[in-house]
């Protein structure tokens, strides 16, 4: 072995950032928990003052603090022994309603932790896991780290990005939201298009219930249902849109799941992918976002895929010509990529 100092040096840098950043996710998940940083947000606080306003205990906060700090979360200010929050740090991490809300993604890799066991297992045996078989931190994460997203681009950008879609849902249409998990989409499409109807679905019950709950607080209770169906099963016809919000590469058998979103679709209706952004080439989704995505289809995409009947795992990097082929193979006769955000490719299939 020859080993380069200086290489390895910088190998051994990288590595202190990442192992800091791993650490530091549990601070972030129970900072949001707690109020501590929406507290933070409001101005300069000592550990004291944050602890009282928080009801928790300032020994701990005190530690926390440092760690925020270290990490770049907060500002320390050594004179005055406070700490705050830049406008920034407050967007991304206190303010639930900002597209930039960050706290649900660790909340995800917290139930990656959780399941580890499980993954490691299947990696022997080669079986698959459900989405449903894993912790709850899971579903509420990917509900936190999805909304501010949806919330920032779907009524704005991605459903004008469709061909006529908009002007159908603001005259009055019917849309089906597949793999809808929480609900979030649908409950914000709900919210835009009031003249519209809307059917969501998704396998895993304890999601509906939630979507059920989160519908009715929302005041679109009337407009909304939330039924328990798979993708291949789930029941209406003549649908203006059939919405799928990353969960198409989750399926086991997605070419299957397309035939039926084609019968279930009016002939001018759209089908509207929404798939974590990729390349074709797996060599192009070698950098930050690839890594992400790469790392979570490990523990939660591919094995969820693998659960299912057919099992074609396609992982949450498989990029727009890997999804064209499936989509197309179904029957479809238009596809096309209305638009896309960094961390989102936005599909568009035709009958
Ligand atoms: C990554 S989550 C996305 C949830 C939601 N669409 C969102 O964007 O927040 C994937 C969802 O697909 C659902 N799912 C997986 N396979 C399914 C299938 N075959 N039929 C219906 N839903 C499925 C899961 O239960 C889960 O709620």
């Amino acid at each position: 072995m020859a080993v380069d100092e200086k290489k390895l040096g910088e190998f051994m840098g990288r590595f202190v950032g990442d192992l800091g950043a791993v650490l530091h996710a549990p601070l972030i998940v129970l900072g949001d928990r707690l109020g501590l940083y929406r507290q933070l947000a409001k101005g300069p606080a000592t550990p004291a003052e944050l602890a009282r306003e928080t009801g928790t205990s300032e020994r701990y906060v005190a530690e926390w603090l440092a760690a925020n700090a270290a990490s770049g979360y907060v500002e320390y200010d050594a004179a005055a022994k406070t700490y705050r929050m830049t406008d920034e740090q407050a967007f991304t991490l206190a303010d639930p309603e900002s597209p930039a809300y960050i706290p649900g993604a660790f909340l995800i890799a917290m139930s990656m932790f959780k399941d580890e066991h499980k993954v490691t297992e299947i990696f022997r045996t080669g079986q698959g896991l459900g989405w449903h078989e894993h912790d709850k931190c899971l579903f509420e994460g990917t509900e936190k780290f999805f909304r501010p997203s949806y919330a920032g681009n779907l009524v704005g950008s991605w459903i004008p990005a469709l061909g006529g879609v908009k002007e159908k849902l603001e005259a009055g249409g019917r849309v089906a939201d597949v793999g809808c998990g929480h609900g979030a989409s649908t409950i914000l499409m709900a919210k835009a298009f009031p003249r519209s109807t809307f059917h969501a679905y998704d396998y895993h019950p304890q999601s509906i219930e939630v979507a059920k709950r989160a519908a009715a607080a929302a005041g679109v209770g009337d407009r909304v249902t939330f039924e328990v169906a798979t993708a291949k099963t789930f029941p209406g016809k003549g649908y203006d849109l059939v919405a799928c919000f990353d969960c198409l590469h989750d399926m086991g058998d997605p070419e299957g799941a397309a035939r039926h979103v084609l019968s279930t679709l009016s002939p001018e209706g759209s089908w509207m992918i929404v798939e974590p952004f990729a390349h074709d080439e797996l060599e192009k989704n070698l950098n930050p976002i690839g890594r992400i995505y790469y790392s979570a289809s490990t523990m939660i995409c591919t094995p969820a895929s693998k659960s299912q009947e057919v099992g074609l795992a396609l992982g949450a990097q498989a990029g727009e010509g890997r999804l064209r082929t499936v989509v197309q193979a179904a029957g479809f006769k238009r596809f096309r990529r209305a638009t896309e955000t960094p961390f989102n490719l936005v599909l568009e299939a035709k009958p």
